[in-house]
């Protein structure tokens, strides 16, 4: 299967953004191990979150669905079930370390799989800070999965200092943390995404935390409640930078989360010149939302500094779209944690970019990308996506601003994190076929 993204004419009009995905897992997580019955509105039905759905029913969490809203049965800290079989985790690298955070804690084994990508992303950064803690948890020799977790006697609390900016370790020890016996305390060197934190604080944990601080404290229960999730700011950004390359295009995306963890795509995007619009300010539990409204733009290019990589995380590969149709050089620095992903992004983005006639290079540990102005139309040719989601979805962006066409390989990786984003895109007016 191959999708193909024709020249678009303009993107316009107003949509609802599906459910964030990190929130997604998050709320599902907490759900099932707070006491009482959570709903749960707006959910992501997305594989990856769907992954971790099906894992929390096979430990014995009763999950249901009544139109929009989801019924999650929680259990309490302490009342998961052996599951019988592997837990499957698919491409997930979200769902399979904070599920590792919280079996780790459990009085029964688990044995955590995923697909052939998250087969191969590193697991000693979550293998590690666990160890530390006292629980039994190991990996391949290569520490990949699977990942074997057998009870252990005593959990205690941590204090860690991150190695890497990352929001799933970070979380991975918050979720361990709260079967541990004492305080656990992070400290980052780089503020990573803060949703399991406010989600911690929503379900009515005692903790605190500021940019780069995290501390919780003796937390013995969850209580259940309702949860409205915010758009996906990730998903968003697709279309974000579709309506900025494309000309004639004015659109309005509604709920859209808003964690300032999370938006480093859109301050730069309008330091970049990018026409954007944020209104209608309001929340969903602790989370922030607001309505986007973006214009066709013209770009200049954009410089990224190694402290704010880890907010741009997931949107560095449509960035690099936005900055081809930049007139001048853009600079990315230290965007090493790009190669363990769901694939080597930089790869694999250098590899499209090329084929875009798209001029790219790395200088040291700075990604440079001469952008050839918006009135640029890349020639047809056919993307490699390495069944990795945000791939297929940014070359099928760079699509509508293309000579005629951009052919995406394997789309059906989109599924991970955004099954309606063809849909979606066409009732916005992105040229989009199946073939
Ligand atoms: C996520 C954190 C990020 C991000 C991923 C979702 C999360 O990974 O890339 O898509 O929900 O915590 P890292 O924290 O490992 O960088």
């Amino acid at each position: 299967m191959k999708l193909i993204s024709k020249t678009s004419k303009g993107l316009n009009g107003e949509l609802k953004i599906p459910g964030d995905k990190s929130i997604s897992h998050r709320a599902l997580i907490c759900a099932s191990i707070s006491e009482g019955t959570s709903t749960i509105s707006n959910l992501q039905e997305s594989e990856d979150v769907v992954n971790t759905l099906n894992s929390l029913k096979q430990l014995g969490i009763s999950i249901s669905k009544e139109n929009e809203y989801y019924f999650v049965e929680g259990k309490g800290f302490n009342g998961l079930k052996e599951s019988e079989n592997q837990l499957y985790f698919g491409n997930s690298g979200t769902g399979i370390r904070l599920m590792s955070g919280v079996l780790s804690t459990q009085d029964f084994s688990s044995c955590l799989v995923g697909d052939e990508s998250l087969s191969k992303r590193p697991m000693k950064r979550i293998i590690e800070p666990l160890l530390k803690m006292g629980v039994n948890i190991s990996g391949s020799k290569e520490d990949t999965l699977p990942l074997q977790i057998t009870p252990s006697e005593k959990i205690k609390g941590i204090n860690y200092e991150m190695p890497v900016a990352s929001a799933q370790v970070k979380s991975a020890i918050l979720f361990a943390s709260l079967g541990a016996q004492g305080d656990t305390k992070i400290i980052e060197k780089s503020i990573s995404r803060d949703h399991t934190e406010r989600m911690f604080e929503y379900f009515g944990a005692n903790i605190n935390y500021s940019e780069t601080e995290t501390t919780l404290n003796d937390t013995n229960k969850f209580i259940s409640q309702d949860i409205e999730i915010p758009g996906d700011f990730s998903s968003s950004a697709f279309f974000i930078v579709g309506a900025i390359i494309s000309k004639n295009s004015n659109i309005t995306l509604r709920e859209v989360g808003m964690n300032p963890s999370r938006i480093a795509l859109l301050n730069k995007l309008i330091e970049m010149g990018g026409e954007i619009q944020v209104f209608n300010h309001s929340s969903f539990g602790k989370e922030p939302i607001a309505d986007v409204n973006v214009k066709s733009s013209i770009l200049n290019p954009c410089e990224v500094s190694s402290d704010e990589v880890p907010n741009l995380i997931d949107e560095l590969p449509i960035l690099f779209i936005a900055s081809s149709f930049a007139e001048g050089i853009s600079s990315f620095n230290e965007i090493e944690e790009l190669k363990h992903k769901e694939s080597d992004r930089l790869k694999a983005m250098q590899q499209g970019l090329d084929k875009m006639k798209i001029k790219n290079f790395l200088d040291g540990n700075v990604f440079c990308i001469e952008g050839m102005g918006n009135d640029y139309k890349p020639p047809n040719f056919l993307a490699e996506t390495f069944y990795d989601h945000r791939i297929a979805m940014s070359f099928a962006i760079a699509g509508l601003n293309s000579n005629s066409a951009i052919e995406i390989a394997s789309p059906e990786s989109i599924n991970t994190s955004f099954p309606e984003f063809i849909d979606l895109g066409k009732k916005l007016g992105c040229n989009f076929e199946i073939s």
